[in-house]
């Protein structure tokens, strides 16, 4: 049950103050009668608002094709944001629509975002070692031995207090591999591979858990079920 002014400012529709005018004006129901008290409770299934249902009233988990060149930051500040690809009433909820992790701005792929607090914080707990597949493009040849560096979970990188966890390498040309990474330091894959005397001209995340991104296009997004990551079932759905 959640007050209706409530409803409608959480879920985006309007300021709490304009919801209140919304409501007086009657364009808003429960249980199909029109309901004037704005401090009213009501199941947001029984609630229609201008004649239909709330939107996603429970709330939202996207899956995303991040393009190049968008930050994962809310800070305007920073330049033009991922959040810019999303419907106008779904960048003003509250809990705001986040990240679930974040995506440098020239890294692409698979990116998760939803307004579930607590999912966030499960899914970017070190605890959980949800597992991660980058593919990078690196500006000099890879070598074999790497593949031992980084499944030895001792590479320490600058100013970071643990070394890494052991990650998998999986070379598939000269210069391009798979990195499966279960933990998420600032620009992990760079400094890892800068380690090495390389840099990454090209990153690109592939899988997140057991999520692909299909045949979504870059700034293209599909949701996915609330359920998807439900407590208990583990990290690792199918998408
Ligand atoms: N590692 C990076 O260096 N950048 C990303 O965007 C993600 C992982």
């Amino acid at each position: 049950m959640r007050r209706l002014d409530q409803l409608l400012a959480n879920l985006g529709y309007c300021s709490r103050r304009e919801a209140r005018g919304w409501i007086e004006a009657g364009r808003v129901t429960v249980d199909g009668a029109v309901v004037t008290d704005y401090g009213r409770k009501a199941p947001p299934a029984a609630v229609r608002i201008d004649g239909e249902p709330p939107d996603h009233p429970d709330g939202l988990l996207l899956l995303m094709h991040k393009p190049a060149g968008l930050v994962c930051s809310h800070d305007e500040r920073e330049g033009p944001n991922i959040y810019s690809l999303l419907p106008p009433r779904w960048r003003l909820r509250n809990p705001l629509v986040t990240s679930i992790g974040r995506l440098d701005k020239d890294t692409t792929g698979l990116l998760l975002l939803t307004d579930q607090t607590e999912l966030v914080h499960r899914l970017t707990s070190p605890k959980h070692k949800v597992p991660k597949v980058y593919r990078a493009t690196v500006d000099q040849a890879l070598t074999p031995d790497l593949v031992a560096l980084f499944a030895a979970g001792t590479l320490q990188l600058d100013g970071e207090k643990e070394p890494c966890r052991p990650a998998e390498l999986r070379i598939l040309a000269p210069r391009e591999a798979e990195l499966v990474l279960t933990e998420g330091k600032y620009h992990q894959v760079r400094r890892m591979i800068a380690a090495t005397g390389r840099t990454v001209l090209s990153l690109h995340r592939t899988q997140f858990g057991h999520l692909t991104l299909g045949n979504l296009a870059p700034g293209q997004w599909r949701e996915l079920e609330l359920s998807t990551f439900a407590r208990g079932e583990g990290v690792a759905s199918s998408g």
